[in-house]
């Protein structure tokens, strides 16, 4: 199974960025726990991130002609409006879990609007880095049952 887990605008300051929302873990802890889970379960995993939306845009595209199985995103605040990455996403037809580190719902209103999430298989919002570790778990029990 092959993923790609894309990071969105302001993922990069993870760790310094707003600690009581975001935790102190920073962007490559982070990334060095989601590589580890993914080699524990077999998967092929590649993790990008960009601060720039066409960037994401054409990564997006890339995992189409790399034929990607399935999209870990979270789109940062590119979820609230970002319609290019909505499209692309729709126009790649890769099924895509979006991950929220903080509980999005618990925020200001403006986060409560997601344009990507109603063509995701599902949202995961407020477990904190450990979101990312959970739709692992899913895309697995999704290919291969419990
Ligand atoms: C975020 C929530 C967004 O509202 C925010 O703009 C982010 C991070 C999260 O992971 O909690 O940058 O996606």
């Amino acid at each position: 199974m092959k993923v790609l887990v894309i990071h969105g605008v302001n993922l990069n300051m993870l760790g310094k960025r707003e600690p009581g929302i975001y935790g102190n873990k920073n962007f490559d802890d982070i990334n060095n726990i989601i590589k580890n889970k993914a080699k524990r379960e077999n998967i092929d995993i590649e993790i990008y991130q960009s601060n720039h939306e066409g960037e994401i845009v054409d990564k997006i595209q890339e995992a189409y002609d790399n034929a990607v199985d399935y999209i870990i995103i979270n789109p940062a605040a590119f979820t609230h409006y970002s319609i290019a990455i909505r499209d692309a996403l729709a126009a790649v037809n890769i099924p895509f879990v979006e991950v929220h580190i903080s509980n999005v719902y618990k925020r200001e209103k403006f986060r409560h609007k997601s344009v990507t999430a109603p063509i995701a298989i599902g949202q995961i919002t407020g477990f904190s880095y450990y979101g990312y570790l959970m739709a692992i778990d899913y895309l697995k029990y999704r290919e291969n049952g419990e």
